[in-house]
């Protein structure tokens, strides 16, 4: 066997114990997940997201959150064979297709054989449609309708919330378009997307939608390193499944996002038992140990020297 087959079986094995993995953590008759194909992403969630429903990505500018979401239907496509539509309020899709490209994502094959396709509905192209009270948003529903089927897409993303209200100056309109929006997306089993800015000084977006169109929450952060940004994501709610709670941390790559899960701990390995001690043998750091290393802990030691000179 080449050396590349040798890793391939390699990779299959590793996959196929994760996905067993994945089996013991959800029930019969639990939500079904998908996985997004987002390395890291699909362990942090201990399988993917569920299957159907809505995930919400918040973060303030820069986050990351339209990387994400084109990973999604990048991976979508190419790994798993299940068609996406892209709903643009923000970016035009000529940029958008442009600016994965970067990532060595081509879109245009895919646009041509039918498994991509955009409802364009950025700036540029409803300038001039806006912004009476009375606007009628329901043709964009039948738009997004339209296409999940024309497609027979199964997964759907919505760049953003925030965007779309901006837009619009009848709230309360959108409000109710972007209920029937969710339901009717639910109803056809397509599982969505959608980005939403972070308003400062709230932890969720506050446009009042957020808790009937999200069964899940994701925030995306960043935090400012020594040399550089760190990337943190943490999962904020999944309705109905587990996931691995905390902050995790992710980069932005040549080829998309890399989360980088924490190791799951076994409690049935990693069990501590205070009342038995293993003793170093070093007289006084047992007794400061207060008899020694508990059982089922793990010791690092550091060697430590000193610059200065002595
Ligand atoms: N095509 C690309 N190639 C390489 N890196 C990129 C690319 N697009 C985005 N990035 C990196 O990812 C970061 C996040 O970009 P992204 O557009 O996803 O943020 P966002 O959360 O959608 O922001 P906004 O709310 O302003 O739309 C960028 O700051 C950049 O560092
Ligand atoms: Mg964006």
């Amino acid at each position: 066997m080449t050396n590349a087959g040798r890793q391939d079986n390699l990779k299959a094995k590793k996959k196929a114990k994760l996905e067993k993995f994945w089996k013991t953590r959800g029930r019969e008759g639990g939500a079904e997940r998908i996985q997004t194909g987002i390395k890291g992403f699909d362990e942090m969630l201990e399988g993917g997201i569920p299957k159907g429903r809505s995930l919400l990505i918040i973060g303030s500018t820069g986050t990351g959150k339209t990387v994400f979401i084109n990973e999604f239907i990048y991976r979508g496509i190419t790994k798993f064979d299940e068609n996406g539509v892209f709903v643009t309020f923000e970016e035009r899709p000529e940029d958008i297709i442009k600016n994965v490209k970067n990532f060595g994502w081509d879109y245009d094959p895919f646009i041509k054989q039918n498994k991509l396709t955009f409802v364009d509905s950025s700036p540029s192209k409803e300038m001039t449609k806006e912004i009476s009270p009375d606007y009628d948003l329901s043709p964009l529903v039948t738009r997004i309708k339209h296409a999940v089927k024309k497609i027979k897409a199964k997964r759907v993303v919505i760049d953003s919330l925030g965007s779309l209200f901006l837009k619009f100056s009848n709230k309360g309109a959108v409000r109710e378009v972007f209920y029937l929006l969710a339901d009717e997306l639910k109803g056809m089993g397509v599982t969505t997307l959608i980005t939403s800015e972070k308003i400062y000084g709230y932890d969720i977006p506050r446009y009042d939608v957020e808790e009937y169109v999200s069964d899940a929450v994701v925030d995306l952060n960043t935090e400012i390193g020594q040399n550089k940004m760190i990337r943190t994501i943490i999962v904020r709610k999944i309705r109905g499944v587990g996931y691995r709670s905390g902050k995790v941390e992710f980069e932005i790559t040549n080829d998309g996002v890399e989360v980088y899960p924490k190791i799951p701990i076994d409690v049935g390995v990693a069990k501590t038992e205070f009342k038995v001690r293993k003793k170093f043998g070093i007289s006084g750091l047992d007794e400061a140990l207060g008899g020694g290393i508990p059982r089922g802990h793990i010791v690092s030691g550091l060697h430590w020297k000193s610059p200065y000179p002595r």
